[in-house]
């Protein structure tokens, strides 16, 4: 049973998701689904909806008519409010009629797809039209977001549980139906290679990061009561980071995982006020230019949000596990709505060792959770060449060159599982409690507090400042796994070689400034050049007087770094700027291998200092 059958999360994840299923003939031929929502269809009209539905948000290349036909002859629908009693009568009846018709076993499992303030409404209903007791399995799903709060999430536990035993409810997190974030268990559990160094002695800290391109698109009603932190931290973020973080389970068996996971978050030292403070960051994207070079809105003024809202769409927060493990290693966790890219990271990085060979860069291990499916090791490897020479290196396990396996919506597995009675990736109970108690000392402060100076982010940025000052306190910074479109965006670096923008990528340490800060101040020594993503900087020489204006693109403090020479002038940011910062001995080493990119970068350079000495 669907309800909110006529609803989007139907149409574009579980209707794919069962097409899929039964495209990999794993449905029983005894299978039916029974819809019931708010709009007035009748069983046909369901089908053709569900199945023009289908032509869009299917996953497959072809559409399997066939398997189709088999489906589509198994859907059905009725059309109720969902405050309703009589609905749930009529539901009961088809369900029933259904399941004689089709001779199906007592097996029942009811998917609330349905906005979350029906949740205890519906549960009410099906309890008072006897679907608990109906005989033989049952099971009830439930979507996040599971509460608003740890004291809305206990509630809707107790009402739950009022009807239902804990083992039949599933309470969905759909990044658990994601390949990768499943692989970081088989990881840990299958690769006995890096158990030893799963710990304090040998991890220096994580970072997990959810960045998203996208606003809050046609949500800004539903968001503007949320924020960032109980969409994306509270239920994805918290789950990733048990999965990294929890001890090994002795077995699969889903209690012995849930037991980990839950032991994990709650060794998890409770925010007090001085962490809210200074170890927690929030920020809300004003207007700006999204990845694709289109203007973006500032979040006030998306489409149902408050012109005055505080509700954060950017959080950057540290927390620290209480165990033998993980004591005194910060786990930075962010996620961001119109961020400059969109990718779902794990960072672990090693604690660096000083040795002799002349390199304190750290190992990292990298999750790429998505857009890109991977994992990835940076280690350090000898040049060529006849010196003993090192340089940053990538070793990559690329899903798509591994895998042949069809492109699925997450769904099919939760569903599959769910279906089998499998509970590992659904959250028990004390798992959500859990977490919302992690969150909840934020939620309480930001919520005390208003944020004086939001917006604080350009939409398409790398996010507030204050979120890399945040680790900057620490020596550390935040890992931005960069991608080679973001470098051939400029004119410069558009054409070249593969292997040049490689060791750009490995080599470029993003810094990010706010609008009237000094990035390079004239007559000053410096070792860098750097690479302009986002905004403008002006150039300034003796008191004050502007001379140029550097935007995206384009680079500057080549000067200082090919002539090794004091800076010959001054660099602002007019608003505030992300860029990437290329040490000098990293500028030379590739320079080396690319003699066109020095000559290059004199030429700009030349004509720099001839423009300004006409000036
Ligand atoms: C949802 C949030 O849970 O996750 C959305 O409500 C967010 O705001 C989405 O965009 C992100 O999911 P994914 O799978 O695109 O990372």
């Amino acid at each position: 049973m669907i309800l909110g059958a006529s609803g989007d999360l139907t149409k574009r994840l579980l209707m794919p998701a069962i097409y899929n299923l039964a495209c990999e003939g794993l449905l029983p031929d005894a299978f039916a689904v029974v819809g019931m929502a708010m709009t007035d269809l009748t069983t046909e009209e369901f089908r053709c909806q569900q199945r023009q539905d289908l032509a869009r948000f299917s996953t497959r290349a072809t559409f399997d008519e066939e398997r189709w036909a088999w489906l589509a002859s198994r859907l059905h629908y009725t059309a109720g409010e969902f405050a309703d009693a009589a609905a749930y009568e009529r539901l009961r009846v088809l369900v029933e009629h259904v399941r004689e018709e089709r001779s199906i076993p007592n097996n029942t499992l009811i998917y609330l797809a349905i906005s979350p303030h029906f949740f205890a409404e519906v549960n009410r209903q099906l309890a008072a039209a006897r679907f608990t007791s109906l005989p033989g399995a049952k099971r009830i799903i439930v979507e996040k977001p599971f509460g608003s709060d740890l004291e809305s999430a206990r509630t809707l536990n107790r009402e739950l549980l009022e009807h239902w035993d804990e083992e039949e409810i599933f309470r969905i997190d759909h990044y658990l139906g994601k390949e990768t974030v499943q692989n970081l268990l088989a990881f840990r559990l299958a690769n006995p290679l890096f158990t030893p160094l799963w710990n304090a002695e040998h991890i220096d800290h994580i970072q997990i990061s959810a960045l998203e391109t996208v606003g809050v698109e046609t949500r800004g009603g539903y968001y503007d009561r949320t924020g960032v932190l109980r969409d994306m931290v509270q239920n994805h973020l918290l789950q990733m980071l048990a999965y990294v973080c929890m001890e090994l389970p002795r077995s699969l068996d889903p209690a012995a995982i849930r037991d980990a996971k839950s032991q994990l978050l709650e060794a998890v030292r409770p925010l007090d006020k001085t962490a809210v403070v200074e170890d927690c960051v929030r920020g809300q994207y004003g207007a700006g230019v999204k990845a694709d070079g289109t203007p973006a809105v500032a979040y006030r003024n998306e489409p149902d949000v408050t012109h005055t809202s505080n509700t954060e769409t950017f959080a950057a927060i540290t927390l620290h596990i209480d165990n033998e493990r993980w004591r005194g290693v910060p786990l930075y966790l962010r996620s961001g709505k119109a961020m400059w890219k969109r990718g779902t990271e794990i960072v672990i990085q090693f604690r660096a060792s000083v040795g002799d060979v002349g390199t304190s860069e750290p190992n990292l291990l990298i999750f790429h959770i998505q857009p890109f499916q991977g994992v990835e090791i940076r280690v350090h490897a000898k040049r060529p060449g006849p010196q003993f020479h090192l340089q940053a290196a990538g070793m990559r396990f690329d899903y798509a060159e591994t895998f042949e396996a069809a492109r699925g919506t997450g769904y099919e597995v939760l569903l599959y599982a769910a279906f089998n009675n499998d509970p590992t990736l659904f959250s028990r109970t004390d798992f959500v409690e859990t977490a919302w108690g992690i969150v909840q000392p934020l939620l309480d402060a930001w919520q005390a507090s208003s944020a004086e100076a939001f917006p604080n982010y350009a939409a398409g940025s790398w996010g507030p400042r204050a979120a890399s000052t945040m680790l900057a306190r620490t020596g550390r910074q935040w890992h931005e796994s960069l991608t080679r479109d973001v470098l051939t965006r400029s004119e410069f670096l558009k054409h070249a070689p593969a292997v040049m923008l490689n060791n750009l990528l490995l080599a470029f340490r993003p810094v990010a400034f706010a609008p009237g800060e000094t990035i390079v101040q004239e007559g000053a020594c410096g070792g860098e050049l750097f690479f302009v993503c986002r905004g403008s900087l002006e150039v300034l020489r003796g008191a004050d007087t502007q001379v140029g204006v550097i935007g995206e693109g384009e680079f500057f403090g080549e000067v200082a770094v090919l002539f090794n020479q004091p800076r010959t002038a001054t660099v602002r940011a007019l608003q505030q700027c992300d860029l990437l910062a290329l040490d000098a001995d990293d500028f030379h080493r590739i320079a080396a291998d690319f003699p066109q990119m020095t000559s290059e970068f004199q030429q700009i350079a030349a004509s720099r200092i001839s423009r300004a000495d006409r000036g």
